[in-house]
């Protein structure tokens, strides 16, 4: 049992470092959970205006999800999975922010991306496409979470459509603020106008 919990806690260590707060202290804007939606990704950085830090941010947080599964996957044998459950998991419940973390859309980009680039690849390309379409982050990233069991089943690989299902499922429910304001027009569009912190 120790090199799959090995697994999980490398996945969760990675995953559970919250690059966008920290980057926003220390470029000194302040605290990002005061700010806009007060998340703790990409989007919500990018509403401090400062585009380098945002951009980061979403290179972090994907990078710090690939390789927790590479990382782990290379470790131990059938580790991937389980690096890419904790990683999941310690974006969105990091203990360090008494488990209130992200929602996980960059962080399950760089999973797919390092378990099945295929499904990373059609994951980037939903998330862009949609992102362009409406210019609202919450939904090109929830597009993308759904495109991706559906990618893994088209592909065949069950275990990934598995996986990809409970953790898309997550960031919906991660998103549910995002969808009652999206339900009463109120979810602001990248570039629009700053939205409320809670
Ligand atoms: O990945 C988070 C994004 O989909 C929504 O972020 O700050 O608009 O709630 P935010």
């Amino acid at each position: 049992w120790i090199a799959p919990a090995l697994a999980l806690l490398i996945g969760y260590l990675l995953g559970s470092i919250p690059f966008g707060l920290i980057l926003t202290r220390v470029s000194g804007a302040g605290d990002l959970r005061t700010i806009g939606s007060g998340n703790i990704g990409a989007t919500n950085v990018l509403r401090t205006g400062r585009k380098g830090i945002a951009a980061a941010t979403l290179l972090l947080d994907i990078g710090k999800g690939a390789a927790a599964v590479l990382i782990a996957g290379a470790l131990f044998p059938g580790g991937a999975v389980l690096a890419a459950i904790g990683a999941f998991f310690g974006h969105l419940y990091p203990i360090w922010l008494k488990f209130r973390g992200g929602k996980g859309v960059a962080v399950l980009m760089g999973i797919a991306l390092a378990l099945s680039p295929v499904c990373g690849l059609v994951f980037a390309l939903m998330w862009i496409g949609m992102l362009l379409v409406t210019r609202i982050s919450s939904v090109g990233g929830m597009s993308a979470a759904i495109a991706l069991p559906v990618t893994a089943a088209i592909l065949g690989d069950f275990e990934l459509v598995a996986l990809f299902l409970a953790l898309s499922l997550m960031v919906i429910w991660k998103h549910r603020e995002n969808i009652a304001r999206l339900l009463s027009g109120t979810e602001p569009r990248i570039g629009g106008a700053k939205a409320d912190a809670p």
